[in-house]
């Protein structure tokens, strides 16, 4: 069975409390459970990860090559907006990335418009909540 990984970053462990009036009340355990549920119906494994730590993201996302994932998501929080090696990692990879967020950045504070994860995934879903991720996974799967 094919492995998709999704990966999480800084701040996200904190999803449930964390400006629910953004990012809503579900925490990220919720997430990831509607996630597997959603990854049996489509026919494949998941590995879902929360790390606040750049470098981290960075290994993760060399791993998903080095196992043959077929696909990320990658939600890497404000990372997004600010890492160049998280850029480098994508397009190193050769593995297909999806950009995933709760809330849409875009529509937000200026310094959150950029996107540097944007720059190298393939798709991006984001501005639906929780739905983000399954609307992702389901692209990914299709991929
Ligand atoms: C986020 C949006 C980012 O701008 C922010 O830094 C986050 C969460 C989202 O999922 O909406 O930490 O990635």
């Amino acid at each position: 069975m094919q492995t998709i990984f999704v990966l999480n970053g800084p701040n996200l462990n904190l999803l449930g409390t964390r400006e629910p009036e953004i990012y809503g009340s579900d925490t990220l355990d919720d997430i990831a459970q509607a996630l597997h549920e959603q990854a049996k119906g489509l026919g494949v494994e998941i590995d879902v990860r929360q790390t606040n730590h750049e470098g981290v993201l960075v290994d993760w996302l060399h791993e998903a090559r080095e196992v043959g994932a077929k696909a990320v998501l990658l939600n890497a929080g404000a990372y997004t907006h600010t890492s160049i090696a998280l850029l480098d990692a994508i397009k190193a990879i050769g593995v297909p990335v999806i950009e995933v967020h709760l809330s849409d950045p875009s529509k937000r504070e200026e310094f959150r418009h950029i996107s540097y994860v944007g720059m190298g995934a393939v798709d991006e879903v984001k501005g639906l909540g929780p739905r983000s991720y399954s609307v992702a996974l389901e692209k990914a799967a299709a991929l």
